[in-house]
């Protein structure tokens, strides 16, 4: 199930985004930050035997972070979960949000990431030249309704 973020997932989701971003990982205050500033806006994915989403061994397996518009700032889910469609289902949750209008930055590296969201309809729109610092970044977007 997805829900939104609580402070009581920090430890998981710090978890996950160092194995995700092991070189560009957001630090803790980041994330209260956008709990704070966007709490609608800051969602987790948890996986449980139940699927409910209550059951004591329910575990944070992902999360998504985007703008009410449909910028998407991060998303990662762990990797044993990968592969499943949780993913997917993140960004579908932003998409039912923002009526089928998303954007995202992308590293031009990220050959996952680039197939992960023309599959979800996001096409190129720009080179942004060293936004990563090191690297650049494809602005993808999505236009249309879901
Ligand atoms: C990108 C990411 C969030 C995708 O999550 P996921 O739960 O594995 O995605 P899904 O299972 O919904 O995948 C949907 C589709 O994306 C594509 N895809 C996902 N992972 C892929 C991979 N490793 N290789 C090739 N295609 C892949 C496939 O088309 C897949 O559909 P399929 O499994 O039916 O072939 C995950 O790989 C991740 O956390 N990566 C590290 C963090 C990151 O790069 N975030 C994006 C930054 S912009």
């Amino acid at each position: 199930m997805i829900r939104k973020f609580t402070n009581s997932d920090l430890d998981a989701i710090l978890e996950i985004e160092a194995e995700a971003f092991p070189k560009s990982a957001y630090n803790g205050f980041i994330f209260l930050y956008y709990a704070e500033a966007y709490p609608d806006n800051f969602l987790v994915y948890v996986c449980d035997d139940t699927g409910t989403g209550l059951s004591e061994l329910s575990e944070i397996v992902g999360y998504i972070i985007f703008y009410p518009q449909g910028h998407i700032v991060s998303i990662a889910v762990r990797s044993a979960y990968r592969r499943r469609g949780m993913g997917t289902e993140l960004v579908e949750a932003v998409l039912k949000r923002a009526k089928g209008i998303a954007s995202v930055e992308v590293r031009a590296s990220n050959e996952v990431a680039k197939t992960f969201y023309k599959r979800l309809g996001f096409s190129l729109r720009t080179v942004i030249p060293r936004y990563y610092g090191d690297e650049d970044a494809l602005l993808m977007v999505r236009t249309g309704m879901i």
